[in-house]
């Protein structure tokens, strides 16, 4: 079994495809979320994200990451787990909460939703 390394590509269920740069030492990461959906109008951008992972050696670590997105107000955070299965693809699964702005407090009721990722790696 690998040490946990979220470093690398990886694709979800809804076809969006992210690039984890090098993982510090710390568990430390950055990279890039390339959402294939929208819930704006605006065209769709490459947008940064930042997170941290534990260093588990079992490679079943749990990680979280924040996506600060480029072309819209809104921010997304995921949390999960990466999962080796037993042919050996590794698999993450995750749980999300998208954040948009809303243009006064009466409306903060429905600035939130919620959701769940699948991703696979794809290099
Ligand atoms: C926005 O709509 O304001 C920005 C794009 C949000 C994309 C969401 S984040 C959760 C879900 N998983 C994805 O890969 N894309 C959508």
């Amino acid at each position: 079994i690998k040490p946990c390394n979220l470093a690398g590509w990886w694709k979800n269920d809804l076809g969006s495809k992210m690039q984890v740069f090098k993982v510090g030492n710390d568990g430390t990461f950055s990279g890039e979320y390339h959402t294939a959906v929208s819930s704006t109008q605006k065209p769709i951008q490459p947008s940064p994200l930042t997170g941290s992972q534990h260093l588990d050696e079992d490679g079943q670590c749990t990680f979280g990451f924040t996506v600060n997105w480029s072309f819209s107000d809104s921010t997304a955070v995921f949390v999960g787990q990466c999962f080796n299965g037993n042919d050996g693809k590794e698999v993450l699964h995750t749980s999300w909460l998208l954040r948009e702005k809303v243009d006064s407090e009466p409306d903060d009721w429905k600035a939130t939703r919620a959701g769940r990722n699948t991703f696979i790696r794809t290099g």
